[in-house]
């Protein structure tokens, strides 16, 4: 047996709605503690693969290895409780909650008490809410949100939104954080600071696969690039080598044209 089994890879996924084959034979390999980029023109399957990855879908064929076990078949909270978290392309966030409520949300995913405990009211119950209260701060202070967090979600502008969405992942304790699009809807400001926070993020031992439109950032914080076309896999490698692959310009032209 070898001993260098990939930290994160799927191979073999096939993916159809309908008529519609979302996925054909896509595999990827991550390494732990990198940022993975996943790009490709619109409807290339970024998402759905996402979707896969965290349970949402069955896939028709293939199989994803995360730190030695299969995940294949496990529904979205036991994709979770093994340590893969992600966000969404659409926030989904809660607005009619508070900042902060939205983050122990995320928190939750790692209490401690029973069911005994939260009926009875426990000590311990009120330790672990108090923990979690507390978890929740420090994420939100890590994206910058500390001035926040009593506001209701939905006050806050969109670019905050995102990164309470980010805040709300990292309190539940992720080795493998799942971002889709988290730079969609970001001006330039922000963008730069979400590119720090990932670099951060990656610096606290979470590795980080991403799908993302943005050139600039794709390339700025990438460690390796998987281009998805038309379901497929059409490149991986650094992000030089997906730059200057023929294929790839080919691919994004296209989707100007
Ligand atoms: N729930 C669904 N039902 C039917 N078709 C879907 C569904 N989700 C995605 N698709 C189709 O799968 C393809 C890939 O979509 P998606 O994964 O959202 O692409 P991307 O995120 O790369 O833009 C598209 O053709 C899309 O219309
Ligand atoms: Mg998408």
């Amino acid at each position: 047996m070898s001993g260098s089994e990939p930290f994160f890879a799927g191979e073999g996924i096939t993916l159809r709605f309908g008529g519609v084959t979302a996925l054909r034979d896509v595999a990827f390999s991550v390494s732990k503690g990198t940022v993975h980029a996943m790009i490709g023109p619109n409807g290339a399957g970024k998402t759905s693969l996402f979707n896969v990855i965290t349970g949402l879908y069955e896939p028709d064929a293939g199989a994803i290895r995360f730190s030695g076990k299969s995940l294949t078949g496990l529904p979205p909270h036991a994709v979770a409780q093994s340590g893969i978290v992600r966000t969404f392309q659409n926030l989904e966030i809660f607005t009619n909650m508070s900042v902060l409520e939205n983050v122990v949300t995320g928190a939750h995913l790692s209490v401690k008490y029973g069911p005994l405990d939260f009926f009875l009211r426990t000590p311990r119950y009120f330790r672990e809410e108090r923990r979690l209260r507390e978890e929740a701060r420090a994420e939100l202070s890590f994206v910058g949100l500390d001035a926040d967090v009593s506001l209701p979600a939905a006050q806050l502008p969109f670019g905050s939104q995102r990164m309470l969405e980010i805040a709300r992942a990292l309190a539940a304790h992720p080795r493998l954080l799942l971002l889709d699009e988290p730079a969609a809807g970001l001006n330039i400001r922000e963008t730069s600071a979400l590119g720090e926070l990932i670099r951060r993020i990656v610096a606290r031992g979470v590795t980080v696969v991403m799908v993302e439109h943005d050139m600039a950032l794709v390339m700025d914080i990438s460690d390796r690039v998987t281009v998805l076309n038309y379901g497929e896999v059409l490149a991986d490698g650094t992000p030089a080598e997906v730059q200057r692959n023929p294929a790839v310009v080919a691919a994004y032209l296209g989707e100007e044209a």
